[in-house]
Parts: C-alpha cells; structure tokens; sequence
C-alpha cells in the first residue's frame, strides 16, 4: 500500500497535538492545545504541570484531530507518537494512549523522533506544493526550546541518515530567548515575543560577542580522526544581558514592568511594546541579532564544509522572522537553496510526527510493545 492514512500524536513538552496526515504530503486534519496559560506564571515548563495538562487534553486532542478529518478510527492506516526527545512523564502521556489505541484498534504503532519530525515538517509542507526532491546531502539545523543541533543528511532509499555536526554546549537557542525574556519580564515563551519587539529597537546598540568554542581538530589527542564540529553555546550571551542590565541600571523598569504585566490575563505584543523603553527595546533588537548571527554564520560554515547541496531550517526558533530574512539573504549569496517549516508548523505538532512516520509505515518499521519514553533519544 503506497497510500495511508497516519494519526500522529505529540506530547513531548508543553503542546498536546494530534494531526491526520495522508502518506507524508497532505494535511488532512491538525489540532495543537497549548499549555501556555498553565506554564506563564513560572516563566518556563513545569514537567509535573505539563504531564498533567497532557492527560486533560489527550482525548479531546485526538477526538478533535479525527473529527476534523471527517474519519473514525477504522479508516486509518496506523498511528504514530513521538518516543523521544523531551520530557519524560509528558512524552508517556502520548505514548500510553497512542499503545493502548493502537492495541484496541489493532493497527501498526510507529515510534518517531521528535527532531526527525521538526525535518519532516519541512518535507511534508514542500510536498504539499508538489516539491518531492529536495537536492542532497542537507544540512539541516532543529532549533528550538530544547534543541540546537546541526545534522547532515543523506538519504538511503526512502529513509534518511542523520550525522550530528554541532550542538549546544550549554543553552538552546528557545532557551535563551526564553531566559532572557524572563529575566527582562517581557513575558513567555520569549522567543514570540522578542521577535515580535525586536523591529521596534536598534539591533547595533549593544555589541554581543558570540562564544567561541573551540573544538579539538583532526588528530588532537583521540587516535580517530575527527570530523569538523560546528558547536553553539548560548550561557554566555544571557550572562552579557544579566550584566547590561545591572550596569545599566535597568532593573527598576523591568520591575515596573513585571508588576504591569502581572494585571494581564495574557498580554498582547502591544501591550508589552507600551511598557518598554528604548533602551530595553535596543537591548531586545540587539540581542536577536546576535543570537540571528551566530545560528546563520555556524550553519553555513557547517554547509561550505560538508559540501551540502540545501538547507533545512526547521523547529520553534525557525519562526523568528529575522532569522528566516538573515537565512534567505546569506543562504542565497552562496547560492544554497534553503526552506523553512511555515510558521504553525515550526513549533510543535502532530503533523510532523504522523509525515515523519510514512517512510517507516512503507518500510514495515512498527513499534515493538515495549515501546517507552526516551528523554534524551538521539537522531541517527
Ligand atoms: O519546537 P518548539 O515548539 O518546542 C521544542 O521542541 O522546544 O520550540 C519552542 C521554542 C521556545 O523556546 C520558543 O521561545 C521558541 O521556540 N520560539 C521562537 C519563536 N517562536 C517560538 N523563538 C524565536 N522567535 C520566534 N518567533
Ligand atoms: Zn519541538
């Protein structure tokens, strides 16, 4: 059978997201409940709070995705979930459910890697407009609020192979954006919000250095030749916004701010932009910059080293605006063709987990009944 009809399921962190995908290229339904409002008051998620908001939303979630579609559970060819990476208690959440439905249903369960679905958001939109060939090798770079990892991909048959060519040392890139969000009380996630202020202020005021991480080259210490290492590092620039505002006696206005906020139920870009200053609002368009720079410049040097024909941008981060302007103008003076997610499909859903889920639906690769969480599950 070259057609079939996947439910995807998707709980690794604070979304609970169903979608009906029809063989890897066609959107057929897609529902993503956010735990936003649960997790806003603590500034981050709270792994406890999000297993909890899964199991609320689990059934509605999946009932909705097949509603939507206008298909009972009969019609569908398999179901798949994401095994891992992500929080362990909300990705067994998914992973419960999607068991029990597929055993009750007596359809294939496939397992699926959450970063391997962030790539597929990709191909799966790209199919969508009738592009099924996209050049290789790929580099291809999954930002967001748990990840910033670089992959060079090459294809094998239906399949991909993914070799890891960078990550973070320290902080994701979401993970910045969110922490310095919070510590300027701008309001959470931070990277939506950033993105969406950063236009309002100078991006050259405040001179950031990224990290320059040093990797150890070929024949250094190990007897195996190493392959060059594109690392990130991103501890470093929320300490330089820590400092900017101490010396620059910005404290006093972020806690105003933080006290205005508190009166919102769920502030709008506009109401949050009337309570910044200039100067924050440099610090904001500044910090971006840097943060744009450092993704751009460390991607397509990993892509002029490895020879890629195309680039692949996908994840939360891949939403920021000046990211994809930075990525489209730099890719294309080197001549790369490069694609993005749409913006809904950059951060987490179900849809990318039931398209990344057809090529091991053709190759007969289910799950076994043992299938459980795997918090810190690599992409190979
Ligand atoms: O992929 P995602 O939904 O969840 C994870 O797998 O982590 O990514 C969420 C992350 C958060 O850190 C959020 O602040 C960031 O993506 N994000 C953005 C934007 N939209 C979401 N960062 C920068 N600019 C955006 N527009
Ligand atoms: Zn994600």
């Amino acid at each position: 059978m070259s057609e079939a009809y996947i439910l995807g399921i998707e709980s690794s962190c604070d979304e609970t997201a169903a979608a009906v995908v029809r063989s890897g290229e066609e959107v057929i339904s897609s529902v993503v409940v956010s735990q936003i409002a649960t997790h806003q008051p603590y500034s981050g998620v709270v792994p406890e709070l999000a297993s909890r908001e899964h199991l609320r939303a689990i059934v509605p979630v999946v009932r909705r995705a097949l509603a939507d579609a206008g298909r009972d559970y009969a019609a569908l060819d398999a179901l798949a979930v994401t095994q891992g990476p992500g929080l362990a208690g909300a990705l067994l959440v998914g992973i419960s459910f999607a068991k029990a439905l597929a055993y009750a249903l007596e359809k294939p369960l496939i397992a699926v890697n959450h970063l391997e679905g962030h790539i597929h958001a990709v191909l799966l939109e790209e199919r969508q407009k009738g592009n099924y060939e996209l050049p290789f090798p790929l580099m291809t770079l999954v930002v967001s609020g748990g990840h910033t990892h670089l992959y060079l991909a090459e294809q094998n048959g239906p399949a991909w192979t993914y070799q890891m060519v960078g990550h973070t040392r320290d902080d994701a890139a979401g993970e910045a954006f969110d922490k310095v969000a919070k510590l300027l009380a701008l309001g959470y996630p931070g990277g939506p919000v950033i993105d969406a202020l950063a236009p309002h202020g100078r991006a050259d005021a405040v001179k950031f250095s990224p990290a320059q991480i040093k990797h150890r080259q070929r024949g250094d210490e190990s007897p195996a030749p190493r392959q060059p290492h594109f690392d990130f590092s991103y501890s470093g620039i929320k300490t330089a916004v820590v400092r900017y505002v101490e010396t620059h006696a910005l404290l006093p206005a972020i806690e105003r701010r933080r006290q205005a906020l508190a009166a919102f139920l769920t502030p709008q870009t506009g109401d949050v932009l009337a309570l910044c200053d200039p100067p924050t609002l440099d610090l904001v368009a500044s910090f971006q910059r840097a943060m744009v720079d450092d993704l751009a410049g460390k991607t397509l040097a990993a892509a002029r080293e490895y020879g890629v024909s195309t680039l692949l941008i996908s994840g939360g981060v891949a939403a920021n605006r000046e990211l994809r302007e930075t990525f489209k103008r730099r890719a294309a003076q080197e001549g790369l063709p490069v694609y993005f997610p749409s913006r809904p499909l950059s951060t987490d859903n179900a849809a990318m987990i039931a398209a990344a889920a057809f090529p091991k639906f053709l190759a007969g690769d289910f799950a076994a009944a043992e299938l459980s969480a795997e918090a810190s599950l690599p992409l190979r």
